[in-house]
Formats: C-alpha cells, sequence, structure tokens
C-alpha cells in the first residue's frame, strides 16, 4: 500500500478528489437510454474528529456521494483517499479492515432494519459477519452498544417494530457503532422524526463523537438543522459542489443562487439565528 506523499497525511481523515458517477437511465416506456451525471467532479476533503455536512435539494447526487465514500457505489473517475490509503485500489483484508471504518446509517430505519431480527441481532450484526465471536460472546456487546446509545439492555430482544422511530434510529447507530468505525456517514438520519427526537439524537451524536473520536459527515436537505450542528457545509447541486465553508460564513456570504434558495426555504429564516448554538 502507497500513501500519497503530495497531500497532507494527518490533517484530513478522507479526502476525494475529481470524484464522478454516471448512471445509465432509460425513460418509462421508451428504449432510448441517457446518462445521468449524478457526480460531476466533487473533490472535498473531511478533518478527523470534524462533523462535514453535504447540503443539496434532491437528485443532486447527496447520497451517490455518500455511497461512492463508504465504498458501496463505484466512481466513475476520480479518487478517495482514508487515512492515507487509495479506498479504490485496496482489495482484500485491506479493503475489508476499512470498509469497517466507514460506516453508513439510512434515512429510512423501518426499512434498513430486518423486521425478523431482535435488538441484539440487529445490534452485533457486524460482528457476526466480520468475526467468528459465537452469539454468547457478542451478548456482552450487545448490552453496551444498547447502552451507548440510551437504549435499555433488557429491550434486546424486542423487534424493530416494538421501537418508536427515534429508538430505531438509536438502533442502527449502534449497529453502526459495532465495528468501532472513524467515519459515520448519516444520510437524512433526522429525517422523519419530530425536533425533539432530532435534538436528542442530535445530543447524542455530539457525545458519542466525543467520546469515540468519530468523524462525521451529514448528508440533508436541511440547511437550517445542518448550520446547528457542522462545523463545515458543502453545497452540492447537480452533482457539483457549488458553495463550500463554515455555516457562519455561507450566511454571510453565500452567493450561489442554490444556496439562497435552501437559505430562503428555511422557516422564518431562523438558521440565521441559531448558527453555531448545539
Ligand atoms: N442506482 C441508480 N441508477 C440510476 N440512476 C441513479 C441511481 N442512483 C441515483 N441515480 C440518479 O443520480 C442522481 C442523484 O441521485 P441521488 O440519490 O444521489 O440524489 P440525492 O441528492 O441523494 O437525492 P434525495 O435528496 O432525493 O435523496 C439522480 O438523478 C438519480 O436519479
Ligand atoms: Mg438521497
Amino acid at each position: 500500500m502507497v500513501a500519497d506523499i503530495s497531500m497532507s497525511t494527518t490533517e484530513f481523515l478522507i479526502r476525494a478528489t475529481r470524484l464522478a458517477k454516471e448512471y445509465v437511465q432509460q425513460r418509462p416506456l421508451s428504449r432510448r437510454k441517457f446518462r445521468v451525471h449524478a457526480l460531476d467532479g466533487v473533490t472535498l476533503e473531511i478533518r478527523a474528529g470534524s462533523t462535514f455536512a453535504l447540503v443539496g435539494e434532491s437528485g443532486s447526487g447527496k447520497s451517490t456521494l455518500g455511497l461512492c465514500l463508504a465504498g458501496l457505489e463505484k466512481p466513475t473517475s476520480g479518487e478517495i483517499w482514508f487515512d492515507q490509503q487509495n479506498l479504490l485500489t485496496l482489495k482484500g483484508p485491506d479493503r475489508a479492515r476499512i470498509s469497517g471504518q466507514i460506516q453508513l446509517v439510512f434515512q429510512d430505519t423501518g426499512a434498513a432494519l430486518n423486521p425478523r431480527f431482535s435488538a441484539e441481532e440487529i445490534v452485533t450484526e457486524p460482528l457476526r459477519i466480520r468475526s467468528r465471536l459465537t452469539r454468547a460472546e457478542r451478548q456482552p456487546w450487545a448490552e453496551q452498544l444498547m447502552e451507548q446509545v440510551g437504549l435499555p439492555r433488557g429491550w434486546l430482544n424486542r423487534r424493530p417494530h416494538q421501537f418508536s422511530g427515534g429508538q430505531r434510529q438509536r438502533l442502527a447507530i449502534a449497529r453502526a457503532l459495532c465495528v468501532q468505525p472513524r467515519l459515520l456517514i448519516l444520510d437524512e438520519a433526522f429525517a422523519g422524526l419530530d425536533l425533539s427526537v432530532q435534538a436528542q439524537i442530535m445530543r447524542l451524536l455530539q457525545e458519542l463523537q466525543a467520546t469515540h473520536a468519530l468523524t462525521y459527515l451529514f448528508i440533508s436537505h436541511d440547511l437550517s438543522l445542518m448550520a446547528r450542528i457542522a462545523d463545515e457545509i458543502a453545497i452540492l447541486h447537480q452533482g457539483r459542489i457549488v458553495e463550500q465553508g463554515k455555516p457562519s460564513d455561507l450566511f454571510a456570504k453565500s452567493r450561489h443562487p442554490v444556496t439562497r434558495a435552501l437559505q430562503e426555504a428555511i422557516p422564518g429564516r431562523r438558521c440565521g439565528l441559531s448558527v453555531g448554538s448545539a
């Protein structure tokens, strides 16, 4: 494995360079195929221990970028460096080790959690796949994970439908934490939760970041929410980053019409008042 000497290796946990992803789509009732440039030359760097937010309207390429960074989609071109290693050329055990360090938490936890699994099976599933630990050996992990995300140990036998939406989000976070990741990518992780539950999950994530030295990439269409929690925000539009900066700078100096439109979408422009307050 070869380190990229040209880049600062300690500062950034993950760096994507000129990332492009094309999909071929077909219109309904038509045989004609066309290309969609879901990502069109995205370059970004996320500092270790920081919270980075990717904001954009629907179809701007946010989830595609998250999937590429997590190694679940292969970019058409570009590079991804994680902790000095070129993710796109890694193979075998090296690749498996790194892919465990990047975990995704999806929006729709209802669909993402197997309804037949107990909470215990859900939170330790990555361990079952990656290790040879027996169920009895995984049990203490499950208890500890439940505790870390603020769920009672006594609920380990419950199925997903016996949890509320916010509690299911905690289960999904516990599952992601199971393999001790360094980067968590949270794709619309707060969507569909009411404001008080959003605030609780955000507090939990802040505590986990402090205790586990986690780096976060939040993906959202909600600029207001992201401005309250992110150190840096990138605005994605048609597969390109059109503006990027600290939340306060982005609000004071934003120039791009898409950023302005996202600001206009904030009810009462409450974002400007709450930037920096967690
Ligand atoms: N697997 C796929 N096959 C074909 N096209 C895709 C695929 N995934 C995404 N796309 C296309 O790529 C573009 C970007 O999609 P993506 O899901 O990344 O957007 P998004 O910003 O996450 O949107 P949303 O906010 O609605 O989740 C869209 O035009 C979408 O139709
Ligand atoms: Mg998406």
